[in-house]
């Protein structure tokens, strides 16, 4: 069983960018299973201070990804930029050394959105993960009041982001090339 862990940068109830992973969720392919991680909005901002010794939610998500073939990203542009709360979990993921160089999806919901994609490629890059370009499409469907059931039943929508898992699938199973 490979296992996929997904993370939305959107904190917002309906975020387009939520309801993509939860149409990951429900396309996972037979032998894959794909978790959505909630609990970007329950971490506290990053402290150095506290890095080696992290409170228990921060330790949750350290295991949860440990655990994880995989990662899937989809966040929002904020200014340009990635939200801060987002950008706050990723802190507290600099220099865990037992996450090794793990392979990412970067799927951007918005052609617009070219900053914060950027950007996140750079900072995931930077964190030692490898971001996989077939497996992060534009996949448009920021501002278009999709629910998750819409786009997995939408073959426009639903045949890149399959494709999107199963490149990264692949990726967690072979030597991780970019
Ligand atoms: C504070 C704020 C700043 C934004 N800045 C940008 C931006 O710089 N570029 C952009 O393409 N969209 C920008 N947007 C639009 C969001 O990226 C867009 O609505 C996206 O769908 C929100 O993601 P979500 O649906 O997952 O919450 C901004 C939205 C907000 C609330």
């Amino acid at each position: 069983m490979t296992t996929l862990l997904a993370i939305s940068g959107s904190l917002r109830r309906d975020s387009a960018n939520t309801m993509l992973l939860r149409a990951a969720v429900a396309l996972a392919p037979a032998g894959v299973r794909i978790v959505l991680y909630e609990g970007v909005d329950q971490l506290p901002f990053f402290n150095p201070d506290i890095e080696t010794a992290p409170p228990p939610v921060v330790r949750e998500l350290r295991g949860m990804l440990s655990a994880a073939d995989g990662i899937i990203v989809a966040s929002p542009e904020y200014a340009h930029g990635v939200p801060g709360a987002f950008k706050n979990a990723l802190d507290w993921l600099v220099g865990c050394a037992e996450l090794g160089s793990k392979p990412v999806a970067l799927m951007n919901t918005s052609a617009r959105a070219v900053h914060a994609h950027a950007a996140l490629a750079e900072i995931l890059t930077t964190m030692g993960w490898t971001v996989i370009a077939a497996a992060s499409p534009v996949i448009a469907v920021a501002n278009r009041g999709f629910d998750a059931a819409h786009i997995a039943a939408d073959p426009a929508l639903a045949g890149p982001l399959r494709a999107a898992i199963e490149a990264l699938v692949l990726a967690t199973r072979a030597e991780v090339t970019p």
